[in-house]
This record gives C-alpha cells, sequence and structure tokens, in this order.
C-alpha cells in the first residue's frame, strides 16, 4: 500500500469532537466507506497481512465489524463468523463481557460459528483498549479455531489495546493515530 494511499485514507476519516460522550474524540470512518476507491484500498491494505495464507473464517464485530470483515473474507476467499451483541444470534451462543472505552458490553457467537483449527483471522474497524477486540478474540480461542491474527482499520496506540492482544496473535492496523 503506497503512502500516498494511507494518507488519503488518513486524511478522509472525519474527526467528530464530544461523540458519544464529552472528551471522546470519535473517528468517523463514513467518508471513507462512501468513496468506491478508498473503500477498496482499505480493504486491500487490510488484507496484505495475510496474502497468501489459507483463510477459512472471517470473524467481524458488530456493528462497523460487519463492513470491514465481510469484504475481507470475500477477497480472502473465506466465509464470514458475526460476533455479534447481546441477544442478537438466534442460535445457541457462548458469550463474553468487557468494557469498553466508554461503557459496558457484551458479545456473542454461535456455538457451531467455528471449528476446531479452522484458519481465523479477526476484524474490526477500530482498536481502541482492545477490550471488544479481547471477548472477541476468547470466543475465537473457546472455539478451538487457530487465530492466524487481528486486522483494524484503525489503531488508537495511545489507549495500548495491542498490548491487551499481543498474547493471542500477531496484531495488524492499517492506520495509527
Ligand atoms: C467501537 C469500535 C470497536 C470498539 C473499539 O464499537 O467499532 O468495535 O468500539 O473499542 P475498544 O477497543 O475500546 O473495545 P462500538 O461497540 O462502540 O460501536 P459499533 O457498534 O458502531 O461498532
Ligand atoms: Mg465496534
Amino acid at each position: 500500500m503506497s503512502p500516498e494511499s494511507l494518507e488519503r485514507l488518513r486524511s478522509t476519516i472525519r474527526d467528530v469532537p464530544d461523540f458519544p460522550q464529552p472528551g471522546i474524540l470519535f473517528k468517523d470512518i463514513t467518508p471513507v466507506l462512501a468513496d468506491p476507491e478508498l473503500l477498496n484500498e482499505a480493504i486491500e491494505g487490510m488484507t496484505e497481512a495475510f496474502a497468501g495464507q489459507k483463510v477459512d473464517k472471517v470473524v467481524g464485530i458488530d456493528a462497523r465489524g460487519f463492513i470491514f470483515g465481510a469484504l475481507i473474507a470475500q477477497r480472502l476467499g473465506a466465509g464470514f463468523i458475526p460476533v455479534r451483541k447481546k441477544g442478537k444470534l438466534p442460535w445457541q451462543t457462548r458469550g463474553v463481557d468487557y468494557s469498553l472505552e466508554y461503557g459496558k458490553n457484551s458479545v456473542e457467537m454461535h456455538v457451531d460459528a467455528l471449528a476446531p483449527r479452522e484458519k481465523v483471522v479477526l476484524a474490526d474497524d477500530l482498536l481502541a483498549t482492545g477490550g471488544t477486540a479481547g471477548a472477541a478474540l476468547q470466543l475465537i480461542q473457546e472455539s478451538g479455531a487457530d487465530l492466524l491474527g487481528s486486522v483494524f482499520f484503525i489503531e488508537l496506540a495511545f489507549l495500548n489495546g495491542r498490548e491487551k492482544l499481543a498474547e493471542t496473535g500477531p496484531v495488524h492496523a492499517l492506520l495509527t493515530f
């Protein structure tokens, strides 16, 4: 991915102060999603780390992780598995509670979504404190699947989420703030 492409992606993300709470500077990715060329480059950049590897499933996290995860899955020739917020999945689930940068949450995955030893990539739009991704990674681990790594469109490095995930496998981020 060229430095020019990365800079175009970076400068297209919109900073929204005090959303959803005072003191939070929200990184709005919707202008990137709306641009066909930038969306394609974002997905290309996020799949680079897994090029040439056999990936069975991409796990994406409710809600913004669905957008990136599904597109990455298609690019890698993999299936897509949703990790959803509590109470949304219809079949039998396993769940994990976690703390968010603002508030608390709980995510779930279908018990039969991943088979042991399947090769899995975790995808989300943003790595902040790492609470959300950490919970999803715990669900992946409990399934017995093999994690190839995690990939994020944006990493907020000052929140040190990467440290929380380091033990689970490689952590990739296209843009770091
Ligand atoms: C946001 C973001 C990541 C998570 C990162 O999700 O999309 O999933 O927070 O924060 P963390 O690293 O501190 O856990 P959120 O649930 O707020 O919103 P969404 O439903 O729009 O994805
Ligand atoms: Mg999210």
